[in-house]
């Protein structure tokens, strides 16, 4: 089966006529609308698509990388700010200085998540060689990952919200990796505050997949400085240590009497820049924490992850059907971007909270396999819900 739909098909049905007017605008319903976001230096056009749920949450999405580009919240007090760092143009993310720090600003990641070690790993008696474009490892899937390919986009509008279809097709042999992967994403904005992100994949060869977003929050408004003081909970018992180039070194370690440990709600600056090893390694967070799964959850996404900001209020939940969360407190910004707002994005300026399996799994015989099989199809569901709650209802 084909995931691909060709963008054309652009109406939900009969009355919503699509019309690009002379500044390229298509209101295609009542919350989603298609812009032009860019060009691609080979001529191909960008798209940006504006997503609004019922409370005035809005979002805004690029078909290229799949990036979230803009997402505006409600905080405590009823003021809407946008809470994911990232540019206004796609310029921004095709600039010579975005590509040397490469962040991954809200993109999507693919086909491999985090980091394989020595860019190298054996399937069925070969050995396949990827881009070591991570110090000696392979990140996020290579030098062309998912994050920086054009999606065929198409917007949908039903009972459970608003939203896009980004389906790519990864060509065999794509970035070293064995098999033609077909992969469709799902991005849903709920009446309920919800944003839902729906991944799917076939391969026609065994393959590693581990797929995952990265937008970076900083819930006091993108732009507004560090993320130090979000309190951050993460329904964790062990974390998965890694070495001095960031590769999990096989342990799974209690967080118990560590820096890890997050289980009840933690500023994420309170034990940051303490002496600790596995801390230096990452300049920080950069480490995958191993998911402690509510069995009434069932096969349903479980709570992974609950971050609140004082300030503003704002409450961000993370919920997952994955074993693995990255939790990344943005060690590598380094003040060398501007964003939507003006102003430089700085160290530690922006958190990522990434569902997957762990890291490096393909060498790693004791985690659990990110190895997807012709004819089995690769699910994964994440749901990032946005509330409130003011210091007084928290009692700080
Ligand atoms: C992931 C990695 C980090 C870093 C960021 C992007 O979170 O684990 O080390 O590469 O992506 O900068």
């Amino acid at each position: 089966m084909s995931w691909i739909t060709p963008l054309p098909q652009l109406a939900f049905g009969a009355g919503l006529a699509v019309l690009i007017t002379g500044v390229a605008q298509a209101q295609m319903g009542e919350s989603i609308e298609r812009s032009t976001f860019g060009q691609l230096p080979d001529g191909r056009d960008v798209d940006l698509y504006r997503i609004t749920n019922a409370n005035g949450i809005e979002m805004r999405v690029t078909n290229y990388g799949g990036i979230i580009v803009s997402l505006r919240t409600l905080d405590a007090q009823g003021e809407f700010d946008d809470i994911v760092l990232g540019f206004d143009s796609l310029d921004g993310y095709l600039s010579d200085a975005y590509r040397k720090s490469n962040p991954y600003f809200g993109a999507l990641i693919g086909r491999y998540g985090n980091r394989i070690a020595g860019g190298q790993f054996s399937l069925n008696g070969e050995t396949y060689e990827l881009a070591t474009n991570n110090g000696p490892n392979h990140l996020h899937g290579g030098d062309k990952g998912f994050n920086r390919v054009l999606w065929q986009a198409k917007p949908f509008d039903n009972h459970e919200g608003a939203g896009l279809v980004l389906s790519y097709v990864s060509a065999d042999g794509e970035e070293g990796y064995p098999g033609r992967l077909d992969v469709q994403v799902t991005y849903t904005l709920t009446d309920a505050n919800e944003l839902a992100i729906d991944y799917r994949a076939t391969t026609s060869e065994a393959t590693p997949v581990n797929l995952t977003q990265h937008t970076y929050f900083n819930l006091e408004g993108e732009g507004s400085g560090s993320i130090l003081d979000h309190r951050l909970m993460i329904n964790a018992d062990a974390f998965t240590p890694v070495d001095e180039t960031l590769i999990p070194t096989g342990e799974i370690r209690p967080v118990a009497g560590t820096p890890f440990d997050f289980r009840e709600p933690t500023a994420i600056g309170a034990r940051i820049d303490r002496g600790n090893r596995q801390l230096e390694f990452g300049q920080g967070y950069d480490h995958n924490f191993v998911l402690r799964r509510d069995s009434a959850a069932g096969d349903d996404p479980a709570l992974a992850a609950r971050v609140w900001e004082p300030d503003s209020g704002r409450v961000l939940e993370v919920a997952t059907t994955e074993s693995g969360l990255q939790f990344y407190s943005g060690n590598f910004l380094a003040g060398t971007l501007v964003g939507k707002s003006g102003e430089s994005y700085k160290h530690r300026s922006g958190f990522a909270l990434e569902t997957q399996h762990f890291p490096d799994s393909p060498n790693q015989a004791n985690f659990p396999s990110t190895i997807l099989e012709p004819g089995e199809t690769y699910r994964s569901r994440t749901v990032y819900t946005f509330s409130t709650r003011s210091r007084e209802e928290t009692g700080q």
